[in-house]
């Protein structure tokens, strides 16, 4: 059963709990100066994959981790010397860089969609800040809003649209800002504007120079980035059989049988936990030297439809 969420204003004390929350790996909303962000430990991929569940998205578009400063980001990103010099003078603040994912890096790969970059910002927001110091983990938040709906910039938008499916909403106020922080593309060359937001570009163009905004389908769609993660093994969707020289990626307590290794994205046929392992497995299964990677098929509900949107573009192949 959902319940409303409970509201909390700005206290060290909230703050505290709201750690203690993320830490537990649920999900909390909390401000930051662009917008409220719906905030779990990004290092605990059940945790990533509710906030999937609780936006209902279907399809799993890579989300931005939140740090507290640059040695934190440095810890799970490579920063070139681009973004050392432009986080030096952006941040904290509304500024997000995509940038490859440090090996290594404890991040769930469904936070970046099984892509081999991760998206970080350091908010300014002081209760954003606390936040991350306390809950010591980075923080994967997009805007706490349902998938096609407004982002949220105050603690009311964010319990009207989201409130039975979170526990704790920090009241910080109205934000500052009010639109989503500017990203920045540093892992092509060269570099490119994915999103435009808090920080004007021309303020990032008189760092860089002259930026490509990339394409608009990009920003409406990120799931569908050209670079999109599939696997170099064949997929072959709904598998009711499997041969030996095949690798199976199952759903459920009863998986198919026959296959020369199987990972079970769910053997309780729990959604949130399928959504959770579906890229660790994907790229477990990958390296196996398997003719195909069989899949089971998923149902066509709640995360299900993500899982299989996904399933269904690993399927068609590298573009
Ligand atoms: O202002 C903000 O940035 C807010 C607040 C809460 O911080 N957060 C936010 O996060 O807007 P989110 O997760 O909704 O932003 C996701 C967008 C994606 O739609 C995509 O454009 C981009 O970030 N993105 C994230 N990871 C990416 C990656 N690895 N490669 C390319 N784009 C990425
Ligand atoms: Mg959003």
């Amino acid at each position: 059963m959902s319940t409303a969420a409970r509201v909390e204003t700005i206290t060290e004390s909230s703050l505290e709990e709201a750690a203690a929350l993320i830490r537990a790996g649920q999900l909390v909303a909390f401000p930051t100066e662009t917008v409220y962000g719906l905030g779990a430990d990004a290092t605990n991929d059940q945790a990533v994959a509710r906030i999937f569940e609780a936006k209902a998205r279907p399809q799993f578009n890579p989300l931005i981790v939140h740090v507290r400063d640059l040695k934190q980001a440095n810890c799970h990103t490579v920063f070139d010397e681009t973004a050392t010099r432009l986080s030096a003078k952006f941040w904290p603040g509304a500024l997000t860089f995509v940038l490859p994912r440090r090996t290594g890096s404890n991040v769930s790969k469904l936070v970046s969609a099984g892509l081999d970059t991760v998206a970080v910002r350091s908010p300014a927001h002081p209760a954003a800040c606390r936040l991350l110091e306390l809950a010591k983990c980075p923080v994967a938040a997009p805007s706490a809003n349902r998938s096609g709906y407004l982002s949220p910039t105050t603690a009311d938008h964010v319990v009207e649209d989201l409130g039975e499916a979170i526990t704790l909403v920090l009241d910080g106020g109205p934000c500052s800002i009010g639109v989503e922080s500017t990203i920045i593309d540093l892992s092509t060359k060269p570099p490119s504007l994915l999103r435009l937001g808090g920080i004007p570009s021309e303020e990032i163009e008189a760092e860089l120079g002259p930026l490509q905004l990339a394409g608009s389908e990009t920003i409406l769609a990120p799931g569908m980035l050209a670079n999109h993660y599939a696997p170099a093994t064949p997929i072959r969707l709904n598998a009711q059989h499997c041969q030996a020289d095949e690798a199976l990626l199952a759903f459920g307590p009863n998986p198919v049988v026959g296959a020369k290794v199987t990972e079970n994205l769910s053997p309780k046929g729990n959604l949130v936990e399928a959504a959770g392992n579906l890229f660790t497995m994907l790229h477990t299964l990958d390296v196996e030297g398997c003719t195909t990677i069989a899949t089971m098929s998923v149902p066509e509900y709640g995360l299900g439809l993500a899982i299989n949107d996904r399933l269904r573009r690993a399927a068609s192949g590298r573009r």
